[in-house]
């Protein structure tokens, strides 16, 4: 016998979506079960990236879930684009009248989210297994679950959200669901070292070996990136390797500007792609997050979408549960979709300029190479990129 429960949303996933929706839905005084297939060590060790918009940062200050971000995050007001050898200040402050990004990691946000709703007495149920959702097209969907304890659990709810990630089981549910795909010839190898940055500001630097990234974590950890081929072997990258390509691939012509070398403790590739889903609801089940979309890594957008899908569904909720006004509810799909595709088009936009086609294209080259100057010195251009970079039209969380 399954034990029965009843909850007002059901929450697929515990990734930063999942977590964030619940918390918004705690504060519209809406009741949420969160249910993870993964241990909490786990959520809280994955590593992913690290840069939130404006828009992001105001939201999780207005959440009540900024105290940490705000005392050790690093707020930056540009980036740095470099090519032939020649680094440039794109100044995001300035062109956007005041907004900026704060430096600030996923997994630190997974941390105080979940410490927060534990904190409040509303549990997370890690570790289960043979997660399913069903009757979703009635007005009871079923959310069932294994506990890490053995008990079969049945939950009742108003409403699902599929917060499971691109693998989850939440996405498959949609029928006739359209999908729009692309894969990139290349993936990023990810670097977390114990380097105090020598950069105040990231660097995106093209170089006709590939291109790499220089982000960070703290004042003491840095994070890079470099390009290589989806079929790269970790084990074929020694630390020296790195190290050697990424001094390379960030030099200034006449300078003798280094990236500070240390202890590696986290390597990684990944691959890159595109991805979207829509609808992103079908009657009481709405996707949010990677569960819905992809981006390329370039640009950082995919924690900045998630956020604000789960922003507009809790609003949605709120309106639907708890005055049964259910048009914003019926129109998340479409809201949502619009913020994707910008982000989607910038990050393929961010990819394309600054990738080396491995099949080596001198058209490609030069196209590159023509967009990047125009980028850095026309201010129409520059302050099209800080647009988005810093999140075009962010959502606002409203009680
Ligand atoms: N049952 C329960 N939980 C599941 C299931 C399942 N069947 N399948 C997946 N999950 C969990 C995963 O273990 C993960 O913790 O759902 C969670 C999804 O979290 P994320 O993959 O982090 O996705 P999301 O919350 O949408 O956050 C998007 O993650 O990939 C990055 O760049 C992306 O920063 C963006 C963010
Ligand atoms: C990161 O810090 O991991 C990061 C920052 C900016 C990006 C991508 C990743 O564009």
């Amino acid at each position: 016998m399954a034990a029965s429960s009843r909850t007002q949303v059901g929450i697929v996933g515990a990734g930063p979506a999942g977590l964030l929706l619940a918390h918004l839905l705690r504060l519209h005084g809406i009741e949420s079960v969160v249910v993870e297939n993964r241990t909490r060590e786990y959520c809280e060790a994955r590593q992913r990236a690290g840069l939130l918009e404006a828009g992001t940062v105001e939201l999780l200050r207005a959440a009540g879930a900024g105290r940490r971000m705000d005392a050790e995050g690093l707020e930056h007001d540009g980036i740095y684009l470099q090519f032939e050898g020649e680094r440039h200040h794109v100044n995001i402050r300035e062109l956007t009248g005041g907004r900026w990004v704060t430096v600030y990691a996923q997994t630190e946000i997974v941390k105080d989210l979940i410490e927060s709703r534990l904190a409040a007495g509303d549990p997370i149920e890690f570790g289960a297994t043979d997660v399913s959702v069903t009757d979703v097209t009635s007005d009871r969907p079923l959310l069932s679950y294994t506990g890490e304890d053995g008990t079969r659990h049945e939950v009742a709810c108003d409403v699902i959200a599929g917060c499971d990630g691109f693998h989850g089981i939440s996405r498959p549910l949609i029928p006739d669901i359209e999908t729009y795909e692309r894969t990139y010839p290349f993936a990023w190898l990810g670097v977390l070292a114990d380097a105090a940055p020598s950069t105040d500001e990231l660097i995106y630097s093209r170089h006709s070996d590939g291109f790499a990234l220089y982000s960070m974590r703290s004042p003491e950890v840095s994070r890079l990136y470099l390009q290589v081929s989806p079929e790269e072997r970790i084990e074929d990258w020694s630390d020296d390797r790195i190290w050697a390509e990424l001094q390379k691939r960030f030099a200034v012509h006449g300078s003798d500007w280094r990236v500070a070398e240390g202890k590696i403790t986290d390597k990684s590739v990944t691959p890159m792609r595109s991805f979207v889903a829509g609808p992103m609801q079908h009657g009481r089940l709405f996707l949010a997050g990677d569960a819905a979309h992809i981006v390329p890594p370039t640009g950082a957008k995919g924690l900045n979408l998630a956020l604000s899908d789960v922003t507009v569904l809790a609003n949605a909720l709120s309106a639907a549960l708890r005055d049964g006004e259910w048009a914003l509810a019926e129109a998340y799909s479409d809201t949502c979709l619009r913020r994707v595709w910008r982000a989607t088009h910038f990050s393929w936009w961010m990819t394309s300029m600054l990738h080396v086609n491995p099949a080596g294209d001198p058209f490609d080259d030069q196209l590159q190479l023509s967009q990047l100057r125009f980028v850095t010195s026309s201010e129409a251009q520059a302050t099209a990129l800080a647009e988005n970079y810093s999140g075009f039209q962010p959502v606002r969380f409203s009680l």
